[in-house]
């Protein structure tokens, strides 16, 4: 019998923290949710996952003895979760925007919120489609080129906001390009 089920050399050991295999990995702009994020082992995943610039929802039975403990700790907020009550479970899935009143999953592909055929379709789309022959080096976004968010606005971190998903006038920015190609020829020599 053929398995998966063998070190595969990750470099930690016994040892190794939190902090120390989330080096390296930005999460800037997930969301992820820590059932019991208050307490042991959970609040500690909160720490380092906050740290790494995630947004972490933190699910707890007592949401106001979770928010003393998670105090100070940045992108963190806190919504009432009983894993043993399945009612608890629908109103936090709900609360996240996640499922609609009748409990199946909210499809709002505008917010992002997609099925997982609409959330290929970019993908397919720059690989295969004719509409883009002759063109490269763009970005795109829901089947097309992306537009220009020509006044965007500064993300703040700390702050509850959707992360803008149109493309800035810097990341096309060519001098930038020349700039970073160079900085990126100078790592790489050295
Ligand atoms: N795979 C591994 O390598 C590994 C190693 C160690 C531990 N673990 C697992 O990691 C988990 C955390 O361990 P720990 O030592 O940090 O445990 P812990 O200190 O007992 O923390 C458990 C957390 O779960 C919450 N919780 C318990 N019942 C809940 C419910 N019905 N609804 C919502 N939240 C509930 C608790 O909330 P309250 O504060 O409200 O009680 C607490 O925050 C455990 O499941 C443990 O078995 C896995």
């Amino acid at each position: 019998m053929t398995h998966k089920q063998h070190p595969i050399g990750t470099g930690f050991t016994a040892a190794s923290t939190a902090a120390d295999v989330l080096a390296g990995i930005d999460l800037t702009g997930t969301n992820v949710v820590v059932t019991g994020g208050h307490a042991g082992l959970g609040l500690e995943t909160t720490r380092a996952l906050g740290a790494a610039g995630a947004s972490v929802t933190v699910g707890s039975r007592d949401p106001d003895r979770a928010a003393v403990a998670l105090a100070g700790i940045e992108r963190v907020e806190v919504s009432r979760l009983d894993l043993l009550d399945p009612a608890s479970i629908d109103a936090f899935a709900g609360a996240m925007g996640l499922i609609d009143a009748s409990g199946r999953p909210i499809i709002a592909p505008e917010r992002g919120l997609k099925t997982p055929q609409q959330g290929a379709a970019t993908i397919v789309f720059a690989a295969t489609s004719p509409l883009l022959a002759g063109i490269g080096g763009v970005y795109l976004k829901d089947s097309d080129i992306s537009p220009l968010d020509e006044d965007p606005r500064p993300v703040v971190f700390g702050v509850d906001q959707d992360v803008p998903a149109d493309i800035v006038p810097h990341a096309i920015d060519p001098r930038s390009a020349q700039r970073l190609w160079e900085l990126s020829e100078q790592l790489i020599k050295a």
